[in-house]
């Protein structure tokens, strides 16, 4: 992952490498979000890079939450986070509305985007539907905060799940504009890191549908508070077809349920996905998925036994986000001041 970061080529020369990425405490975590992204996240934090993990609750309340939900669902995620292996002593970790400067560089960006960019984000057309004019102008202006989240840091890598690629490349175009409206190089242009096996993980009950935390059926995710039986349950249900699986990438082609299980026994064993079927290729499900639930179940129960340990103490995660807030804003408050100073705020 670091040579992701130190080897491609660089626009963002004059930036020191720091990566930043955020998830929504708007629901339980699921097996999409561990490996598309918190996987990830810990593998940058282990490459010694600077790091920070939000949990970004002013995005969640761009659709109604339950206030007592929404507190519990960020202090869940926070142990989710630490629980799969992020420490605060070596990644910030904290949640967005503790660090105000999120919100205020995002009016800055509200500014510097433009309708038309935001009314082509597929999120906001899946999201708001048929429906646009009941939904939140929060909801519409989303990505305008999210590249605010990403450049409030100067973050020059942000690890995501495929499904944020757009938001990312929108990310840039803000950028890009403001510097070139402003007559300034102040903002990097982030890379996204989409990388592995796992980037897209689909749902267990139909494999042409992203897994979600929003699905109405909880079969179709594996949620990380799941225990041993529960997963098992899942993918032992999980829809298949009747041919065996094949011996190589190629013959995963137009078998959507097949590649999803494949990639995702690929990626929680780190093993490419040419390599996992070289070995099971050959196999009929009924051999494939007891291999498949022994991995996961090895993998993601102890996880999910330390998040209910971690969640015992709700007032030691609450004081780890407070601190992790103070870090967030010791790099965020230079970089807003900077900003306000270029748009031409008088600051005294
Ligand atoms: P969110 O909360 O929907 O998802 C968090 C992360 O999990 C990834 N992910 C998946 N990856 C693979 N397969 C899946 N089925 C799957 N489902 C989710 C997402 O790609 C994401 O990386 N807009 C963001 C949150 C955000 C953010 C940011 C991210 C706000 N500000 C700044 C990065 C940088 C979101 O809704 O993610």
């Amino acid at each position: 992952m670091s040579d992701a970061v130190q080897t491609q080529s660089n626009p963002n020369a004059a930036f020191k490498p720091r990566v930043f990425s955020g998830i929504q405490p708007s629901g339980g975590l699921t097996l999409g979000n561990y490996l598309g992204a918190i996987r990830r996240f810990v593998e940058m934090q282990e490459s010694g890079i600077e790091t920070l993990y939000c949990m970004v609750d002013l995005h969640a309340i761009t659709v109604w939450q339950d206030p007592e939900k929404l507190r519990h669902n960020t202090r869940e995620l926070a142990a989710g986070f630490m629980a799969a292996g992020l420490d605060p002593k070596k990644s910030i970790l904290f949640n967005q509305s503790q660090v105000p400067e999120h919100a205020q560089l995002g009016w800055v960006f509200n500014c510097v985007a433009r309708m038309g960019w935001m009314g082509r984000m597929t999120q906001w057309k899946d999201k708001a539907g048929k429906n646009a004019e009941q939904a939140s102008l929060g909801l519409f202006a989303y990505p305008s905060l999210m590249a605010a989240d990403i450049l409030i840091y100067h973050a020059t890598h942000v690890p995501v799940g495929e499904d944020q690629k757009q938001h990312l490349e929108l990310t840039r175009d803000i950028a890009t504009k403001f510097n070139h409206d402003y007559g300034v190089d102040f903002f990097p242009i982030t890379e996204p890191v989409i990388e592995g096996a796992a980037t897209r993980v689909m749902s267990l009950r139909d494999g042409s549908k992203k897994m979600s935390k929003s699905d109405p059926s909880d079969m179709s995710r594996i949620n990380m508070t799941d225990g041993a039986e529960d997963i098992a349950k899942k993918i032992r249900k999980a829809k298949t077809d009747p041919e065996a699986l094949p011996s190589d990438a190629k013959g995963l082609e137009g078998r959507p349920e097949a590649r999803n299980l494949v990639n995702i026994y690929a990626a929680l064993s780190n093993q490419s996905v040419e390599k996992v079927l070289a070995d099971v290729g050959g196999k009929q499900f009924s051999e494939f998925k007891p291999m498949l639930i022994d991995l996961a179940v090895s993998e993601l129960a102890p996880i999910s036994t330390e998040m209910s340990r971690l969640m015992n103490d709700p007032a030691e995660i609450d004081r780890m986000l407070g601190l992790g807030a103070q870090n967030a804003r010791a790099i965020a408050a230079p970089i807003l001041e900077k900003t306000y100073e270029i748009v031409g705020m008088i600051r005294s």
